[in-house]
């Protein structure tokens, strides 16, 4: 059973919390109203909290499944003593299945995975692998603050931006992909307005986005997400700002749904297109966008709003929440190895061997 406990100072602006031995998850479902933690006891409970969005966001999703590790491997060396190497493996699966197209996700647990093989079968997993965990987290936030200084730094003139979805501190480690661009460059007084587009079905723009910016005291204005071409057209944008779940060999983004139509939408309005992401979110395996495995949820998400059921008796939906951007639409790639201007396979095979 989930336990929802009001968490004592958190660190301003950390979703995901271990302390004194125990693991908590501010549950992203119930933002603004509710800012509660759940505590987290088990790598199950961890599995299900990725898979029912109390934790989302690609670098999110992954440090909370390193976390996961810790949880599980402590639990199989109190069962199973020096054999946990082989009793933790259940759970390794039930975190790797969680969710499919944040790529984070498996690069976290497959570094976790390597530490587990070269730790010693008979002591105790739980201190190394919690500094792994640590470690990955911190190595995110730093990223993150990295990037907010490279894209910042593309940004020639004050400018209104769109961002779609939650790329923020609750996405992340801390500070945000995305929302780490749009928070470096508003200290450089180069933000003339932030829109956030609502992000049906899950209203990350409008429950996440808006609240984190709003705490920092930066203004934001909620579009819905038809509302973008038409703000494009009226000048004043001057960049698309968004995050992304995994990028292909070539460069091209998988991101929120939406996105896809917005690049269009941008490339028709000489609006330029900005992803700031970690290069734990590149997949160098994938050769292009076309084999990334996007997400499809269930159907009712979109059927109902809020719990109440909106859309006509009868009727389906299909919701697939991810798109793929080609790299055509995209005018940079900012990691935390620098930026790709006009991703192609080359330049990002170059960034990802340096
Ligand atoms: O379904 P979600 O909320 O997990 O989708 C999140 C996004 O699409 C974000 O834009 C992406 O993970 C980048 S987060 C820094």
């Amino acid at each position: 059973m989930d336990v929802t406990i009001t968490l004592p100072d958190p660190a301003p602006d950390q979703a995901i919390v271990w302390r004194d031995g125990h693991f908590f998850l501010l549950d992203q479902r119930y933002l603004p109203d509710k800012e509660d933690y759940l505590a987290l006891e088990s790598a199950g409970a961890v599995a299900d909290a990725i898979k029912n969005m109390v934790v989302r966001g690609a670098p999110a999703i992954g440090i909370t499944a390193a976390y996961g590790v810790v949880l599980a491997a402590r639990a199989a060396y109190q069962r199973s003593g020096a054999k946990w190497k082989q009793a933790v493996q259940p759970d390794l699966e039930r975190l790797r299945n969680s969710r499919p197209t944040a790529v984070n996700l498996f690069w976290a647990l497959d570094r976790m995975r390597q530490l587990i093989t070269e730790l010693p079968d008979p002591a105790d997993p739980t201190e190394a692998l919690l500094v792994e965990a640590g470690e990955i987290h911190r190595e995110d936030i730093e990223a993150n603050k990295r990037m907010g200084e490279l894209g910042a730094a593309l940004i020639d003139e004050p400018t209104g931006v769109i961002t779609h979805c939650n790329a923020g501190a609750l996405a992340t480690g801390g500070y945000g992909t995305a929302l780490g661009v749009i928070r470096a460059a508003c200290e450089k007084r180069l933000i003339e307005r932030v829109y956030a587009d609502e992000t049906r079905p899950w209203m990350q723009g409008a429950r996440l986005t808006a609240w984190e910016l709003l705490h920092d005291r930066i203004p934001v204005s909620l579009l819905v997400d038809g509302a973008a071409a038409s703000l494009m057209s009226q000048g004043g944008i001057g960049w698309i700002i968004v995050g992304s779940d995994r990028i292909a060999a070539n460069g091209d983004v998988a991101n929120k749904i939406g996105t896809y139509g917005l690049a269009v939408a941008a490339k028709h309005h000489g609006v330029r297109v900005m992803v700031a992401a970690p290069t734990s979110t590149i997949d160098m395996s994938i050769p292009s966008g076309a084999d990334i495995p996007i997400e499809v949820r269930e159907s009712d998400e979109l059927l109902s709003c809020g719990g109440k059921r909106v859309a006509a008796d009868g009727a389906t939906a299909w919701n697939p929440v991810f798109d793929v951007t080609p790299a055509a639409l995209v005018d940079a790639i900012v990691t935390e190895k620098g930026v790709v201007l006009s991703p192609n396979e080359k330049k990002m095979r170059n960034l990802m061997a340096d």
